[in-house]
């Protein structure tokens, strides 16, 4: 039996560098659902695909999965390659950002990226963070995680990576969707990380890990 660790948010909560260091921790593979999203996001910004032509063309999409490993050996990731190219360098590009929320209300989109979300965890233990993972993708999966922050504390982290993109924005599509919309998972544990830096948010997924059991820490 596969473990999946599930990590939900909003944007900038801090979940892809917690989900990151509590993968390297365990020697997880560390998959970003929201990669996912862009991936197909900057496909639908390359090939101009209007919102009714949006079905056929997510049909006709070819998505592959390549495992990476990071500069640390304990850091294991995904790639990924939309009709055979590298999706990677146009994950965080602004048209890419502008579009992804709108896309990922359709339902096809959703049901393509929760099959290949649910493949991997067939066949690895993930760290997996995102929107969705606890209360659509994985529900059944006992290790869920909300992360949250206030909203000028998650404003404030991403205009320090100097992002242009409306989070507040996104925010709003995704929690008032139709379709799998933002909500805490039933029964995850909630961390607010607006006063907690990335170490302590680390320690505290692992802790809570450690007293569920069936966990061992490989890195510090
Ligand atoms: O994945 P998500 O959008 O939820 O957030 P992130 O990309 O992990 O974090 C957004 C930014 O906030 C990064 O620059 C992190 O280094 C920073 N951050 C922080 O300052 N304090 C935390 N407790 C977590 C993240
Ligand atoms: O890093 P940040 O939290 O800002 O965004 P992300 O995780 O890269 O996700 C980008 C967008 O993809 C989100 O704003 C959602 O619209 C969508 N998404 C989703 O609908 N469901 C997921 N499980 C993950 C992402």
């Amino acid at each position: 039996m596969t473990r999946v660790i599930a990590i939900d948010g909003p944007a900038a909560s801090g979940k892809s560098s917690a989900s990151r260091g509590v993968a390297s921790a365990l020697g997880f593979l560390f998959v970003s659902s929201g990669h996912f999203y862009r991936a197909l996001a900057w496909g639908v910004v390359r090939d101009s695909v209007s919102e009714e032509a949006l079905p056929q063309w997510i049909g006709n999409r070819r998505l592959d999965i390549v495992e990476t490993t990071g500069p640390e050996t304990a850091q294991r990731g995904v790639q990924l390659m939309l009709d055979g190219s590298d999706a990677t360098p146009h994950l965080s590009d602004p048209e890419v950002a502008a579009k992804v929320s709108l896309l990922a209300v359709f339902p096809e989109v959703r049901d393509l990226i929760n099959g290949h979300l649910r493949a991997l965890a067939a066949s690895h233990d993930l760290v997996m963070e995102g929107r969705d993972i606890g209360s659509v993708v994985f529900p059944e999966t006992p290790y869920k995680f909300y992360l949250d922050a206030s909203p000028e504390e998650r404003a404030r982290r991403r205009a320090g990576e100097g992002a242009v993109d409306s989070v507040a924005e996104r925010d709003r599509i995704d929690s008032s969707r139709a379709t799998a919309p933002l909500t805490i998972p039933k029964g995850a544990t909630v961390i607010d990380t607006t006063h907690l830096n990335l170490s302590e948010v680390i320690h505290a997924v692992l802790e809570h890990l450690r007293k569920l059991g069936n966990f061992t820490t490989i890195a510090k």
